[in-house]
């Protein structure tokens, strides 16, 4: 199946980009593998005429947004995002209009419709360094991550008002499983994705996005750690690092539960071999926008491409 799908990017002029929390073998397919900040400027950038989207629905749509002309294959229409989810159009709409006169600061993982009512996007990867660029005094509704959003308000000494929206993976982490980790191996550092809560938060030597928590690692001279994010990342930070170990919440071996529902994001599982070969080969499911809603949503995302250094 890899050679047929490599046979086809080739001869369609394709190109695959995947989220590190996908499968081995589908970051073994992928053209650029990254987080959603390096993947937004990868789907910018390509020449590729097909762009498939092995992640979740919302970044197949911002990289629809950002480069429209370019057909968008996702090779499960139904692969969401439970955060995106968690903030309906309209409900965030009125939301907005309960807090007049404040800029609209949206996470990526929102869909196109909650883009276009925000002023400026963020990712994981850079949402520190935006929010501290703006002034002081900036009145800001931050959504749809409650848990990042008050992360960011301890890091900044910012008030912003928050959307009550969680990611249903990061949000179920406890920090009693990140202590049992902690105790089996005493000498790991903890490296925590900032969608998780303040509990399990206050447990991590390092917080960041997904690359933050690779490049972290890769210069870090400790040789062991405990990763507290989605386990797809797994396989990324094994494959960069050999020699170091790593233990996940889900790894019965590495003493954490055990329990494959731990720290797995079933959406970005959607992504297989099977159907990124036929989504290839038949050129479908095709990802379609309304001309007029990408127009507003790339507004904002562009703000953030522009305020974000690289
Ligand atoms: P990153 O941008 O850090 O890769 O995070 C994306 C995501 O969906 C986290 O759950
Ligand atoms: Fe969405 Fe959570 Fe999955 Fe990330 S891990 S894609 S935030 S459901």
């Amino acid at each position: 199946m890899k050679e047929r799908i490599n046979q086809l990017k080739k001869q369609k002029n394709a190109i695959i980009l995947a989220h590190y929390y996908t499968r081995p073998e589908v970051q073994e397919v992928a053209d650029f593998v990254g987080d959603s900040l390096a993947l937004s400027r990868q789907a910018a950038s390509t020449d590729a005429d097909i762009i498939l989207f092995a992640g979740v629905h919302f970044m197949a749509e911002t990289a629809k947004i950002l480069n429209p002309t370019k057909k968008v294959l996702i090779p499960d229409l139904t692969a969401s995002c439970s955060l995106a989810d968690s903030c309906p159009e309209a409900e965030f709409a009125e939301f907005l209009q309960q807090h007049p006169g404040h800029t609209v600061l949206s996470y990526i993982n929102c869909s196109a419709g909650v883009k276009a009512l925000s002023d400026i996007i963020v990712t994981s990867g850079n949402a520190l360094q935006i929010v501290n660029a703006l002034p002081k005094d900036e009145k800001i509704v931050f959504a749809p991550d409650w848990n990042l959003g008050s992360y960011i308000n301890r890091m900044t000494g910012r008030e912003m008002v928050l959307w009550e929206g969680a990611c249903h993976v990061h949000d179920q982490i406890q920090a009693q499983d990140v202590e049992q980790l902690r105790r089996f191996h005493p000498s790991a550092q903890v490296i925590a994705h900032p969608e998780c809560p303040e509990h399990v938060l206050q447990l991590a030597d390092f917080v960041g996005s997904t690359a933050a928590m690779l490049k972290h690692v890769a210069q870090s001279d400790q040789q062991e750690f405990v990763v507290v994010t989605e386990k797809g990342i797994l396989y990324e930070l094994r494959r960069q690092n050999p020699d170091k170990k790593f233990y996940a919440l889900s790894d019965a071996n590495g003493q954490g539960g055990g329990d494959c529902e731990c720290a797995n994001c079933k959406y970005m599982k959607y992504n297989t071999l099977e159907n990124i070969l036929s989504a290839l080969e038949t050129e479908q499911p095709e990802l379609l926008m309304d001309q007029k809603l990408m127009e507003a949503a790339r507004r904002p995302i562009e703000r953030m491409l522009e305020m974000s250094k690289k």
